[in-house]
């Protein structure tokens, strides 16, 4: 009896003590802090072109495993591979054929779940990108919906009389022209927000959402740790089509402006991520939304009343707006207002790269290590675009003959489409940049000749080894991680200053974001802090290296300072 007694209670401690050793190897900083995807840097790779295996000109899934140890040496979390379903590729693959499989041209099933398995062992996520306003018109359930007025799909899309022989409506197409497209199959009009190829899902009828929600489900199942939501915004639009205001003046496609007041941002918007998150609850997957506000309380709401829609809704006011301590400063505040996990981003495959659009076409290379400080210090989940890392620049086309990207064909010159920002990444100066040994799908820049993976992970000054120090940085700091944040000297018009500070550490970030040296002051008593026992850990100026006082400091052009400060 008592030795039966005596074995149980020694399997108990067994039991125990195994559980403790594995809770205690799981555990990051403060992992009883925060969600996964709160301490993570997720990296965006456009697929086309991040690195091509077979020399077909065009990247894909074999050719992004092979860059996995480089993206573990980096120091990101998360991949979000931007569509690789198969897809006609009208736009690039946000036109999706079928949801449920990988596109040839980036390889196939069996490839995903390899890449998927090499990431688990980089200690990589993978992220899809779900594009769930619209399918491509090629895809089976829009083939269906057209074939006739009574086919079982054809209320799985949007479809209207005309007025007369008028469209609908006013509503207008993001990409150019009538959001109304005829056809005289069924003679009706179907909506489209995108391109024509690009058919709006009708979200109001149950069996589109269950078969989205079905889909996700279904690559949560193979693995997947969440999706980036395209197009959110639009979701739903009024079912009595109302038409939208007219505003003032023409967009670049010559079109009326209007506001999107029917057609963006509709209530309905929450109940359908309220159930995308439910189904992603199970599965401890994040939903990243693309949210295109107009400012920062038109983000709160994809958060959730409840905390139950979007985890990351994206903040993309931050790329709208000009490099400036004082601007971004007002930015920040308002975020930090608003009480919510902030997700910054700086660059995707829409806009033009950073390093173009913060520049001011001298001090690029300076500007883009600010950019990449303030970006990965402050308070959130950073979201970096490929190639920001290495100083990426535009590559827009000069003749309208040579561009891929249809918006830019319909827009020129005035808009010259997305080709610029989505040029295949430079790995080394090699021909072609190392991207491919066949033809690139789209031209690279000369300057990859000095902006590439290979030469600046030889240069310690390079924007690719700065990004590299501060992801390790961000990695294995508790303040950047978990700390508040505290804006410092918030009249300053030059350098933006600002104290990330937990309980028991503080760190303070100084970014001179002018051309001329600056002199500050920090008098850290208010938040308790001594500024006389300052330990440097990361600074772009050798002079600060050894700096142990931020009572005063002397910073030179474009400036960063980080460092460790004390309790009193
Ligand atoms: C947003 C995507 O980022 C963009 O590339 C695409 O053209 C539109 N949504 C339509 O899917």
């Amino acid at each position: 009896m008592h030795g039966r007694f005596a074995a149980t209670v020694l399997v108990l401690i067994i039991l125990l003590v195994a559980v403790r050793v594995l809770r205690a190897q799981r555990k990051s900083p403060d992992a009883a802090l925060h969600p996964w995807y709160q301490y993570a840097v997720f990296y965006e790779i456009y697929p086309r072109s991040f690195m091509d295996s077979n020399g077909d000109g065009i990247g894909d899934l074999n050719g992004i495993a092979s860059k996995f140890d480089y993206l573990k040496a980096l120091g990101v979390d998360a991949v979000w591979i931007a569509p690789c379903f198969p897809s006609p590729q009208v736009d690039f693959g946000y036109d999706v054929s079928d949801y449920e499989n990988i596109d040839p041209m980036y390889g196939t099933l069996a490839d995903f779940d390899r890449l998927q398995k090499l990431g688990a062992e980089h200690g990589i996520k993978i992220i899809l990108d779900f594009v769930v306003n619209h399918t491509s018109d090629q895809h089976p359930w829009f083939t269906d919906s057209r074939s006739s007025r009574t086919a079982p799909k054809r209320d799985w899309y949007i479809w209207r009389d005309g007025k007369g022989t008028n469209p609908p409506n006013n509503w207008v197409s993001n990409f150019g022209g009538s959001a109304w497209q005829w056809d005289s199959k069924t003679n009706q009009y179907y909506y489209h927000y995108f391109y024509p190829q690009q058919p709006d899902l009708n979200w109001r009828n149950p069996a589109v959402v269950d078969a989205m929600y079905g889909t996700t489900e279904w690559w949560y199942k193979r693995g997947v740790a969440g999706f980036r939501l395209d197009a959110v915004d639009s979701l739903f639009e009024d079912p009595a089509l109302k038409d939208n205001p007219v505003l003032p003046g023409t967009n670049a496609f010559g079109d009326p402006k209007i506001e999107n007041k029917y057609t963006q941002r509709l209530p309905e918007v929450h109940t359908a991520l309220q159930g995308l998150r439910t189904v992603a609850n199970k599965y401890d997957a994040v939903l990243i939304g693309e949210t295109w506000t107009d400012n920062v309380a038109q983000l709160k709401p994809y958060y959730g009343a409840a905390n139950d829609e979007l985890q990351m809704p994206m903040d993309l006011l931050l790329t709208k707006l000009k490099f400036s301590a004082p601007v971004f400063r007002e930015h920040i505040d308002a975020v930090e207002a608003s009480g919510e996990w902030p997700v910054f981003v700086i660059g995707n495959h829409d806009i033009v790269r950073s390093w173009n659009r913060y520049g001011d076409g001298q001090h690029n290379d300076e500007i883009a290590k600010d950019m990449a400080a303030m970006h990965l210090t402050l308070r959130g989940t950073p979201i970096m675009y490929y190639g920001e890392e290495i100083g990426m620049q535009n590559n827009d086309p000069t003749r309208r003959e040579d561009v891929k990207d249809p918006i830019g064909r319909l827009g020129w010159p005035k808009e010259k489409g997305r080709d610029g920002e989505r040029t295949p990444m430079q790995w080394s100066g090699d021909p072609n940049a190392g991207f491919t040994t066949g033809a690139p799908w789209n031209p690279i820049p000369v300057t990859y000749k000095t902006y590439n993976v290979a030469d600046e992970l030889q240069d310690p000054n390079s924007i690719l080894n700065w990004y590299k120090q501060l992801l390790a940085l961000r990695r294995s700091n508790p303040a950047l991680l978990d700390g508040d944040y505290i804006g410092l000297n918030e009249k300053d018009p030059n350098v933006l200053s600002y104290l990330r500070k937990t309980k028991n550490d503080a760190v303070i970030i100084v970014i001179n974001m002018s051309a001329a040296p600056q002199t500050v002051n920090f008098n850290l008593s208010k938040q308790r802090l001594s500024g006389k026992s300052a330990k440097t850990l990361l600074t772009t100026q050798p002079s600060l290296q050894n700096n142990s006082s931020v009572a005063q400091l002397s910073l030179e052009p474009f400036a960063v300072y980080i460092a460790a400060v004390s309790k009193k």
